[in-house]
C-alpha cells in the first residue's frame, strides 16, 4: 500500500492486510479515523494464513467506534465470546484449549473465571505490592550495573523484565525457568511476525509445550500447595467443583500470554511518549501522587496495547441501526475507540490528565471479559515509572522502536534507551 493520508480512500483500508499494521503509522490514525466517520460497519475478508490448517472465514465487521465496541462488549448474550475471540476460526476444543476462558460464554466463563479469579483478588494484588517495588528497583539496578556506558534497550532490559518477573514470581515458577516462559510468550503472541514465529507448527509444538509445562506445576501444587497463585487457583472450589490440571493448563496460557506482552508494551509506549512530551513527563515527575492514576490510563488509552477482540452475533440483531446477522463476526478495534473524537477531546495528543470518564477501552470496555490482570497491570506500570522516576529519573528513549508485525497486539520489540 503506498498511500497517503490526503488521497486515502475507504477502498484502500484492508484491516485484513498485515501491510496496513506494518505500513506507516499516521495513514493507520487516518483509515480510523474515516471508518469512525462513516456510517454503517464495513466488512472485510479475512487473512489467509498460508500454512494453516483451518479454512479462511466468512470475514467480519469492524466497530471502530467507541459506542459501538462499548455497546457490544457489555452484550455477551447477544455477541459470544464461545465461538472465538480471535478473527479466524479453530474448531472448539482448540478454542478452548488455546483461549481458556476468554473464548467462553456463561455458565462455562463464569465458573472459570469464579475460580481462578481467587488469584487476582485486590488482597492478592495488594500481596505482592511489595514484590513489584522491589523487582522494579533490582531491574533499575541491574541494568545500571550491567550497562556502564548507560545505554541499552528497555524492551529486553526493563520493561519486559518485570510483568514477566511478576507474573512467574505469582505463579510459583522457578527463576531457571523465566527464559522458557519469555519464549513460549514471544511465540504465541508474534504470529504473523517472521522473527517469532517461522511455521504453523513451530506455534503448535511451542503451545503444547507450555502447555503441559502448567499441567504439570498445576498437579505439583494441588498435591503440595505453597504460598502462590497457582496453589491458591488450584485449591479453590465453585459449587464443589475444582480445576481440572488441563483447565489449569489453557489458564496459564492465557494468562502468561495475556500478563507479559501486554504490560510490556505499555510500560515502553509509556516511555516513548513520556521522552516525546517532556511536559507531561515534568508534570509526572514533579508530582507523581496527583498524577499517577490517570498519567497510567492515558498510556494504555494512548499505547492501546490489545488492538482487538472479536465476538459473533447469536442472533439477528442490529449494532446502532446497522443490520447484522446470526453468526457473524464483529471485530472491536480498541485502538480506534480510544482516539474516538465524539467520546475524547484532542484524541491524538497525549494528555496525563486526560478525565478518567469516559472510559478509555484498552482493558476492554466492560462486561464479563474485562481485563482479569487490570489492577496488577496499573499497579506494575505505576511502581515502573515511579522506580524511574526516583533512581533513573534522566532514562529516555533515544531512536525509533522496533515494532511487532501484528495486527493484534501494538508491541514494541526493541527500543533503544540512555541515562546519564
Ligand atoms: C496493560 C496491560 C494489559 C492490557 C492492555 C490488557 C488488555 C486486555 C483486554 C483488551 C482483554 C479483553 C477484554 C474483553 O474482551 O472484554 C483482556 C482480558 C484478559 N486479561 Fe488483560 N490486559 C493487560 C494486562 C493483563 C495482566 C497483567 C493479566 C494477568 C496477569 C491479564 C489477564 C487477562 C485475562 C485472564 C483476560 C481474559 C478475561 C476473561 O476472558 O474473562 N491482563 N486484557
Amino acid at each position: 500500500m503506498s498511500i497517503t493520508e490526503a488521497d486515502l480512500t475507504l477502498d484502500d483500508i484492508d484491516l485484513s492486510d498485515i501491510e496496513f499494521w506494518a505500513g506507516p503509522r499516521d495513514v493507520r490514525e487516518a483509515a480510523f479515523r474515516l471508518l469512525r466517520a462513516t456510517p454503517g460497519l464495513p466488512h472485510f475478508e479475512e487473512r489467509v494464513i498460508e500454512d494453516s490448517p483451518f479454512p479462511q472465514g466468512p470475514g467480519y465487521r469492524a466497530l471502530t467506534r467507541h459506542e459501538d465496541i462499548w455497546y457490544v462488549s457489555r452484550n455477551p448474550k447477544l455477541f459470544c465470546s464461545g465461538q472465538g475471540s480471535n478473527i479466524g476460526d479453530m474448531p472448539q476444543e482448540m478454542n478452548e484449549f488455546f483461549g481458556s476462558m476468554i473464548n467462553m460464554d456463561d455458565p462455562k466463563h463464569f465458573r472459570l473465571r469464579s475460580i481462578v479469579s481467587k488469584g487476582f483478588t485486590p488482597k492478592e494484588v495488594n500481596r505482592v505490592e511489595g514484590l513489584v517495588a522491589a523487582k522494579a528497583k533490582e531491574i533499575l539496578e541491574r541494568v545500571q550495573a550491567q550497562f556502564p556506558d548507560k545505554t541499552c534497550d528497555f524492551v529486553e532490559n526493563i520493561s519486559a523484565a518485570l510483568p514477566l518477573e511478576i507474573i512467574c514470581d505469582m505463579m510459583g515458577i522457578p527463576a531457571e525457568d523465566y527464559g522458557r516462559i519469555y519464549g513460549w510468550t514471544n511465540t504465541i503472541l508474534g504470529v504473523g511476525d517472521p522473527e517469532y514465529v517461522t511455521s504453523y507448527e513451530d506455534l503448535m509444538t511451542q503451545s503444547l509445550e507450555m502447555f503441559t509445562y502448567a499441567q504439570a506445576l498445576g498437579e505439583d501444587r494441588r498435591a503440595n500447595p505453597q504460598d502462590d497463585i497457582t496453589s491458591v487457583m488450584m485449591a479453590a472450589e465453585v459449587d464443589g467443583d475444582q480445576l481440572t490440571p488441563q483447565e489449569f493448563g489453557s489458564f496459564f496460557i492465557l494468562l502468561v500470554v495475556a500478563g507479559n506482552e501486554t504490560t510490556r508494551t505499555a510500560i515502553s509506549h509509556g516511555m516513548k511518549a513520556l521522552t516525546e512530551h517532556p511536559d507531561q513527563r515534568d508534570l509526572l515527575y514533579g508530582d507523581f501522587e496527583t498524577h499517577a492514576r490517570s498519567a497510567m490510563e492515558e498510556i494504555v488509552r494512548y499505547a492501546t496495547p490489545v488492538i482487538h477482540f472479536r465476538r459473533t452475533a447469536t442472533e439477528d440483531t442490529e449494532i446502532n441501526g446497522t443490520p447484522v446477522k446470526a453468526g457473524e463476526k464483529v471485530v472491536m478495534f480498541y485502538n480506534s475507540g480510544n482516539r474516538d473524537e465524539r467520546v475524547f477531546e484532542n484524541p491524538d495528543a497525549f494528555d496525563i490528565t486526560r478525565p478518567l470518564q469516559p472510559a478509555q477501552v484498552g482493558f476492554g470496555a466492560g462486561g464479563p471479559h474485562f481485563c482479569l490482570g487490570a489492577n496488577l497491570a496499573r499497579r506494575e506500570m505505576t511502581v515502573m515509572f515511579d522506580e524511574i522516576r526516583r533512581s533513573l529519573p534522566s532514562l529516555r528513549i533515544t531512536g525509533d522502536p522496533a515494532y511487532l508485525q501484528s495486527a493484534f497486539i501494538n508491541g514494541i520489540k526493541r527500543l533503544p534507551c540512555e541515562w546519564d
